[in-house]
């Protein structure tokens, strides 16, 4: 979310994925794909393989919905690997992937474009929208309830058998271009009559929903992600595992997978591990009393 406070500073460890990638059975691209339908959008491959750990069956899901360019909604509580897996998956497709961080002063300008003032006059520049379309890269909307709803019905006409983006200041229709995907990213616990994605563009997409992983492979990711072994990983799983059953029970959100990592890379820095829970994973999420009491316990349960 946009109010995650370390989402600006986090840099995840980008290193050998081999090892992992056997382990889970993960196939490699074919080379031959790798290449970007324009330069324009060369900035915007993935070169590196993101480590991504698969959960379930969602990377063949999502790629039977690429071939046939379904638009899809990745659903599920903040931190859980959503935007890991478009990473992954545009890196395994071989396409350019656009980013856009939604937020409530988006306007459909900065997604479409719009006209600029300089020295020759005016000249019309593509928003990240109109450059995925016009292009062919998958437009990856983050948080997408955080933009206003009149900001999101301009993906609209990109969503169904049209596959067209107006542009209605230039006078332009732009045809999507045939790699062109949309795909945007949707936090159910925080829907509120406010900020809801209208059925009208829900229906749109297919959907998969993320969650934390299972108790070993989030260890497995925490340990690879963090730098910390596997025993140390398992008991931060432990540590958000109880953190998550109070949700509803004073937490709004459970621990989320990135908060353990967190933890973890402090614990992998020398810092012990009680404070590094406490910094990483008690402080952020409640600033009641007793539920950091309650945190603290769990913690010290576990270290
Ligand atoms: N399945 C996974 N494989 C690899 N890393 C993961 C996975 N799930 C979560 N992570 C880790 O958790 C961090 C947060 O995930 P992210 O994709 O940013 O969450 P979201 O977009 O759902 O808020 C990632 O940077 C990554 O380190
Ligand atoms: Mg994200």
């Amino acid at each position: 979310m946009s109010s995650d406070p370390f989402m600006r500073t986090y840099a995840p460890r980008r290193q050998s994925y081999s090892q992992a990638a056997a382990r889970a059975g993960v196939g490699t691209r074919p080379a031959s794909t790798a290449t970007p339908p324009s330069d324009l959008l060369a900035p915007y491959m993935v070169t590196e393989e993101p480590y991504y750990r698969p959960v379930a069956d969602e990377v063949d899901l999502y790629e039977a919905a690429y071939s046939v360019r379904m638009p899809m909604m990745l659903k599920g509580p903040t931190g859980c690997g959503k935007t890991r897996f478009v990473e992954y998956m545009a890196w395994r497709l071989g396409k350019p992937l656009i980013t856009v961080a939604c937020n409530e002063d988006m306007t459909a300008s900065d997604l479409v474009g719009r006209f600029l003032l300089d020295a020759s006059g005016t000249r019309w520049q593509d928003g990240p929208l109109a450059v995925a379309a016009r292009h062919g890269a998958i437009c990856y909307l983050d948080e997408v309830v955080e933009a206003r709803q009149d900001t999101t019905v301009v993906i609209h006409p990109l969503t169904d058998a049209r596959r067209v983006l107006p542009l209605e200041k230039k006078g332009e229709l732009i045809e999507a271009h045939p790699d062109f995907q949309i795909v945007i990213s949707y936090n159910p616990g925080y829907q509120s009559l406010m900020k809801d994605l209208k059925q009208s563009t829900k229906q749109r997409f297919g959907a998969l929903d993320f969650n934390y992983p299972e108790h070993d492979i989030e260890a497995e990711i925490v340990a690879h992600e963090s730098g910390v072994d596997i025993e140390t990983a398992k008991n931060l799983v432990h540590i958000g595992e109880r953190a998550r059953n109070l949700k509803g029970h004073g937490l709004d959100e459970g621990l989320s997978t990135r908060m353990l990592i967190y933890a973890g890379s402090l614990i992998a820095k020398g810092v012990p591990p009680l404070a590094a829970c406490r910094v990483a994973l008690v402080r952020p999420i409640t600033d009641d009393p007793d539920m950091r009491d309650a945190l603290d316990s769990a913690v010290t349960t576990y270290f």
